[in-house]
């Protein structure tokens, strides 16, 4: 049988079910294409001087690295001059990036995480790519970029395809228009990607949890309450043994979760109470938050499903917990408690 790349799962998505127009098939292949771009930057690693600091901080205050600027320019390259797009944000920019006057204007915004897991980018660990993509509202003034902001602030519901690149020991997109989730192997010598998995699907249950430990004494009480339990093993309250992973870049420890089960935490804690969280609604938790429940897995604050937050702000921070439903669907209910 014929290889399945992504150009061909994208065309039957949009001919034989309707779920996408052509301007969002051209969207997402486009940034599959800056995908592959920013796939080649990391593999040339030292050799290719792409390693280290840039000397800049971001909007929220953290050093960026060479590869956050260059993975930030390859996708606002990519994607501008296509005419499918009214506006890009990311995490890497004060504000969005207007389309230029000299480019059409389509009717999609994008926004990104260019390069996640950016401390383990030197360290030659996985990192990646997560986008989501929202349809401008009507009307929307895009006159400035400062008065675009308001375009992007809509819940995650309103995502019509959301997806990460994982640049691994493979690299690979997964991805969903909201029909399920599919994952696509980047094909090195063709130089594009096939699709390798169609219908991803968590488990219900699972033995392994992911939460950065060091941040133990400023948890909330569900929190402590559920790691403890789930330490106490075999012997404790949930009657099994648990295993800890935790590597450090989301599209790492959520792809073990897309593919074997388990569960995510980035909770709010004493620490981040100010910002309201670590990692970010638009660029982070919003598109895995879709992928996440399109594999028939939970993704919450512990309080509140994320793809029903209305956002206030462009680079608001909230609370993270998603993974197979049994244990999210548990901890939430040590928050009601
Ligand atoms: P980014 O590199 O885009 O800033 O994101 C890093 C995020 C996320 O990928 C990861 O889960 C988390 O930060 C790790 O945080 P700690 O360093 O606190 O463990
Ligand atoms: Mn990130
Ligand atoms: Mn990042």
């Amino acid at each position: 049988m014929a290889q399945r790349t992504l150009a061909r799962y994208l065309t039957e998505e949009q001919r034989n079910k309707g779920v996408i127009t052509g301007d969002l098939k051209l969207l997402i292949e486009v940034v599959s294409r800056a995908c592959q771009a920013i796939s080649i930057a990391i593999g040339k690693g030292g050799l290719g001087g792409v390693l280290g600091e840039a000397g800049s901080d971001n909007i929220q205050g953290e050093a960026q690295k060479k590869l956050d600027v260059l993975s930030n320019d390859i996708l606002l390259d990519a994607n501008e001059w296509g005419g499918h797009l009214a506006a890009m944000a990311s995490e890497e920019m004060d504000l969005p990036h207007l389309v230029p006057h000299r480019f059409p204007k389509g009717e999609y915004l994008l926004t990104f995480d260019p390069l996640d897991g950016s401390s383990n980018i030197d360290v030659n660990v996985s990192i990646g790519t997560i986008f989501s993509v929202l349809k401008c509202p009507e009307g929307a003034d895009l006159s400035t970029p400062e008065a675009a902001e308001r375009a992007f602030l809509q819940p995650g519901t309103a995502q019509v395809a959301a997806g990460y690149a994982v640049y691994g020991p493979t690299t690979l997109l997964v991805l969903t228009v909201g029909d399920g989730v599919a994952s696509f192997t980047l094909d090195r010598e063709q130089g594009q990607f096939l699709l390798t998995q169609e219908n991803m699907q968590i488990p219900v249950e699972t033995k392994e949890f992911s939460i950065n430990m060091a941040n133990q004494r400023f948890w909330e009480a569900p929190v402590q309450r559920y790691i403890s339990e789930m330490q106490a093993g075999k012997e404790g309250p949930l009657g099994k043994d648990y295993n800890m992973r935790w590597v450090g870049s989301m599209v790492a420890d959520v792809h073990r979760i897309m593919t074997r089960g388990g569960i995510f935490l980035y909770p709010i804690d004493s620490k981040l109470r100010a910002q309201g969280g670590k990692l970010r609604l638009m660029y982070e938790a919003n598109p895995m938050a879709m992928l996440i429940e399109q594999a028939g897995g939970t993704a919450t604050t512990g309080r509140q499903r994320i793809l029903d937050i209305a956002p206030e702000k462009l680079h608001q921070r909230v609370p993270v917990i998603l993974g197979s439903k049994n244990e999210v669907d548990r901890i939430t209910r040590y928050h009601a408690a």
